[in-house]
């Protein structure tokens, strides 16, 4: 604490300095003079589950492969359905995966546990963390720990007092919490799967006695058959415990909490259209189910592993309740990915007209009574009152006609069911050239008024160079800026996030928000990585079990979006800054970048701040520095603070440097 208040001080001495008036840049604020309104909306996120961002993540499960449905994606005939599971010893018994009398269609795979007299066995998972040398499940002592599974005993094991009991343990097998002992009859949950078929769920509080990484130790003893699925672990103080699915990490729910973003786009990014073929495209109705996830449908990830769908629509729809965002859902078009080579081929039209009724059950499911057949599974789920939904986007990074002429079929359906949503369309992946130009002219010509999803990653150079890009758009047009992140070049194996990159993404929102007229919303990609699971760098936020990092462009996100006001107002400056301003009924915000190696004196004409001190915040370091794992916060906002006489005052913005100043007026 006095570490930061000492540098808030220090900062604030060394940005407010006294210099000659005429070395100095100037920047004047006009707060009279309003330009524009600025989108309410402007500023949002993006989560898909890309890194393991969100099994293996955000979503609190602590059990890898839970369902054993995992698959090996690419080579299917070498199936692993045993990742993250181990059998570690047995004695007169024999473990296998199998698939009759499963749990329900959606979830085919279980683990069978056939006993001769006598016999035992223990089987562990890792979680996400890996062999407990790279981490285990994370648990923390004292700290209770939620466990369901579901088992079916056969009639022999019944008999023979059969029974399964699990504990955390190390990997020598000690226990590390008290143990749950499961026996058929005895404390199962009330709701059960397929009775006839005997799946019954059983759920226990472990209480773990250490700090440490560990297993999920499950002890089978008995006689007869066991089958055991579903075994879900989730830490007790996870946010979201009502939510059908289970929940979500709570330190990772801050992190996003505290970007205040405006909205949040999901699930996808390349996983709305799945891996190779239509089978395995996200449906939203396979995300839903009452109870818990036991009966949705996992898909495989495109970017590896599976998609458990524990985070499905209903608990999308709460996070963002929770965290004061609008919804951004986003749907297939009826085609597989356009940038890579797909092995299905897009829905055919008269699919795709079919394909539109499933659009049209995900806006009831969101928003429709209970008198209706989705809004009452809404309902039943937990959330009886509608969800706030404004908007849908048709595809991700789609062009060209087979995507238009799918993109009419469905948006047509939803304007004329639900006239006041906006539909999203895509304009492609790419910022220059023939593609987006085509795009541009289907859209204008056809599409006028729908919100236009533009995605780009550029080199980081290319932010600043092109921040004047929306300048020239016609002011009817409406972006959404669905996807975007400054660059650097590689170093080792990722590309990294360091304050170079991100005060070039602050300086093109100083162009976005002077064209927030025409970009009403903007949001970084990807959102969250999990150390070791790295699919695509440079990311916004970096996690491991224990340990939430912030990059310098989450700052520049946070920075913004705090500061966003509800109008632009005119502002100029004579020197190589990047700025823009506005306010709100009683403030102005004042947002400056110098991208330059050199502190840029600066005089700034503030009226309406005369006698006042002006706060703000800062965000500056070496060029090449990054947060990490080790050193979180290299790169941090500090507050700062100058006093304004009269209407001017004096500050030096240092090398690479971000500077809001805020005041009442
Ligand atoms: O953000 C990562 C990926 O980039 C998204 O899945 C896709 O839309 C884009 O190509």
């Amino acid at each position: 604490m006095m570490k930061r208040l000492f540098c808030a001080l220090l900062c604030a001495a060394l940005l407010c300095t006294a210099f000659p008036a005429a070395l100095a840049d100037t920047l004047t604020v006009h707060p009279d003079q309003v330009l524009h309104e600025v989108s309410p909306t402007l500023y949002g996120i993006f989560l898909e589950d890309i890194n393991c961002a969100v099994d293996g993540g955000l979503y609190a499960e602590l059990i890898k492969n839970r369902s054993f449905e995992n698959e090996n994606l690419w080579n299917p005939q070498h199936a692993d359905h045993w990742e993250a599971w181990r059998v570690s010893k047995w004695n007169q018994a024999k473990l296998t995966l199998e698939n009759e009398e499963a749990l329900n269609e959606n979830n085919p795979t279980y683990l069978h546990i056939a006993l001769e007299e006598g016999g035992w066995a223990t089987v562990s998972n890792q979680g996400f963390g890996g062999n407990l040398l790279r981490g285990g499940i994370p648990i923390q002592t004292g700290e209770k720990y939620d466990l369901t599974l579901y088992i079916r005993f056969s009639e022999e094991a019944v008999k023979s007092d059969s029974s399964v009991t699990v504990c955390l343990s190390d990997a020598a097998g000690n226990a590390l919490s008290n143990e749950a002992v499961f026996k058929y009859g005895e404390n199962p949950m009330e709701t059960w799967m397929n009775p006839d078929k005997n799946w019954w769920r059983y759920q226990a509080v472990l209480t773990a006695n250490e700090n440490a990484g560990a297993l999920l130790k499950l002890q089978i003893a008995g006689q007869g058959a066991i089958d055991v699925d579903m075994v879900s672990l989730m830490p007790g103080n996870r946010i979201g415990k009502d939510w059908p699915g289970g929940g979500m990490r709570k330190d990772l729910v801050e992190a996003l909490r505290e970007l205040h973003p405006q909205f949040l786009r999901f699930p996808g990014g390349c996983v709305v259209e799945g891996t190779y073929v239509r089978s395995d495209a996200y449906n939203w109705k396979d995300s839903v189910s009452i109870s818990d996830a036991a009966n949705r449908r996992e898909i495989p990830n495109t970017w590896g592993g599976m998609i458990t769908m524990g985070v499905g629509f209903y608990e999308y729809f709460c996070l963002c309740e929770e965290i004061g965002a609008l919804p951004v859902p986003v749907v297939h078009a009826g085609l597989l990915c356009q940038a890579r080579d797909v092995k299905d081929p897009p829905l055919t039209m008269e699919e795709t007209k079919a394909y539109a009724q499933d659009i049209l059950d995900l806006i009831e499911f969101a928003t429709g009574g209970e008198n209706t057949e989705w809004g009452l599974l809404r309902a039943w789920m937990g959330h009886p009152e509608p969800f706030d939904l404004r908007y849908i986007a048709i595809g991700n990074e789609n062009w060209g006609a087979a995507y238009f002429s799918r993109y009419e079929v469905l948006a047509k359906a939803v304007k004329e069911k639900y006239p006041d949503i906006t539909c999203i369309v895509s304009a492609g992946p790419v910022a220059e050239g023939g593609l987006i130009q085509d795009s541009w002219n289907n859209i204008r010509r056809r599409f006028a008024d729908d919100l236009v999803d533009e995605h780009y990653y550029m080199n980081s150079g290319w932010f600043p160079a092109h921040v004047n890009r929306y300048d020239k758009y016609p002011r009817t047009t409406k972006v959404f800026l669905g996807e975007y992140a400054a660059h650097e070049p590689v170093q080792g194996n990722r590309r990294p996030n360091n304050l170079y990159a991100a005060l070039c993404e602050a300086a093109y929102l100083t162009g976005i928000e002077r064209n927030s007229d025409v970009v009403v919303m903007s949001c970084y990609a990807p959102l969250l990585s999990r150390e070791g699971e790295v699919d695509w760098t440079p990311d916004l936020i970096w996690f491991n079990d224990s340990t939430v990092y912030k990059t310098p462009s989450y700052y520049v996100q946070q920075m913004f979006a705090q500061a966003c006001g509800t109008e632009l107002i005119a502002s100029e400056t004579d020197g190589d800054l990047f700025q823009a301003v506005t306010r709100t009924e009683t403030e102005v915000q004042v947002k400056v970048v110098n991208l330059s190696d050199q502190p840029v004196p600066l005089t700034v004409i503030l009226p309406g701040a005369e006698n006042q001190t002006v706060r703000g915040q800062m965000l500056t370091g070496e060029k090449n520095h990054v947060n990490s794992f080790a050193r979180t916060d290299k790169i941090v906002p500090t507050e700062i603070a100058c006093e304004c006489a009269d209407e001017k005052t004096a500050i030096e913005l240092p090398p690479f440097s971000l500077v809001i100043l805020r005041y009442s007026y």
